[in-house]
């Protein structure tokens, strides 16, 4: 598990733009679970930060000085990844997107809008095969990607189960679309919970965090159900070990279940589709989010370290300054 102090703050000078670059101050920075596979000497599917290297990560930024034609100062930009722990950075032609306020507010940018809406939306309709009356199960219900995928699983006729650690974070999941809701800590036997809460069993598992979760919702499969495999967060403090749980092949072959890998990259030609679809629901209010800030610079390990500890509810993010215009 991190610890705060795992981190420094280093001051350098400012970034000069050269053509083709912008200088941008940070408004919010985004943390997220992904960034605990960035610091893990483990093969990943993107290189890692090694110490003494800035955290990457994406952000929401203001133009200060601009050197591309059509991007102007006072301009709010999101990055995705490109503008990592820090203040002040310079941004490149391709590792930004305009943000239109006037569609959604800021922070969305980098939760519904961002990443993490499309991999709810890619996730649970193409990699779920999502069908009307399904029942599906998420986990790490109460967090950025968990709540849209609840939303949205209702908005496409499913029944959603959502998992979460916590009975207050189990109740926060009824505004956000879920059928029902169990809480996972304290929760003696969570696969007769499941049991429960999924009678006809589950037909669409969308698994954020490996671990005892998936132990007790594989052993739920309805026929034919498909497992996402969209994270692993509860494995974060133990990428060096195996993962020792039970295995789950009489599980698979009775149900005739599928396993899926995902990962929203791959999805990069779609993306403005997904957030098409995403930005019309936001307007209609037929989706929303729930979002956590944490306030000010030297925050930013804290919060990412919130995520790890299941402290969050809704989208974490850090804010640097007021949104201008505030
Ligand atoms: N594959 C992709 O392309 C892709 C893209 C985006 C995100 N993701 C993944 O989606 C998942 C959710 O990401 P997010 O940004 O929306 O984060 P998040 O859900 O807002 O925050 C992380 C949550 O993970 C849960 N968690 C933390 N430690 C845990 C543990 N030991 N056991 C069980 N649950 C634990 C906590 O929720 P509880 O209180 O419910 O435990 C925590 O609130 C992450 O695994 C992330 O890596 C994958």
């Amino acid at each position: 598990m991190p610890r705060a102090a795992d981190w420094t703050v280093r001051e350098v000078d400012m970034p000069v733009p050269k053509l083709g670059e912008v200088l941008c101050r940070a408004i919010y920075l985004d943390v997220a679970p992904y960034m605990r596979g960035r610091i893990s000497p483990q093969k990943n599917y993107a290189a890692g930060v090694r110490p003494g290297d800035m955290m990457v990560g994406g952000a929401i930024v203001e133009v200060i000085e601009s050197r591309i034609d059509g991007v102007c100062e006072g301009c709010i930009l999101v990055s995705d990844f490109d503008f990592g722990w820090q203040e002040y950075g310079v941004l490149k032609t391709g590792q930004f997107r305009h943000v239109d306020t006037g569609l959604a507010p800021m922070r969305a940018w980098l939760d519904v809008l961002g990443l993490n809406g499309i991999t709810a939306y890619f996730g649970l309709l193409e990699r779920g095969s999502l069908k009307a009356g399904d029942c599906v199960v998420v986990s790490a219900a109460a967090g950025s990607v968990g709540q849209l995928v609840g939303q949205i699983g209702k908005i496409a006729g499913a029944r959603v189960v959502g998992v979460t650690s916590s009975k207050e974070k189990a109740a926060s999941l009824g505004e956000f679309g879920f059928a029902e809701a169990v809480a996972y800590r304290g929760e003696a036997d969570l696969a007769a919970a499941l049991k429960t809460a999924c009678p006809q069993g589950v037909d669409v598992f969308f698994d954020n965090t490996a671990g005892d979760i998936h132990d007790a919702v594989m052993q739920n499969l309805a026929p034919f159900a498909r497992v996402v495999v969209c994270g692993t967060v509860s494995l974060a403090g133990r990428f060096e070990e195996p993962d020792m749980g039970q295995r789950f092949l009489r599980q698979i072959l009775v149900a005739r279940a599928e396993v899926r890998g995902f990962l929203v990259l791959d999805y990069q030609s779609r993306y403005d589709i997904a957030r098409g679809r995403l930005g019309a629901w936001l307007r209609e209010g037929r989706i929303g989010s729930r979002y956590d800030i944490a306030a000010g610079f030297e925050q930013t390990p804290a919060a990412f370290i919130r995520l790890l500890r299941s402290e969050n509810i809704g989208k974490q993010l850090v804010q640097i300054r007021e949104e201008p215009g505030d």
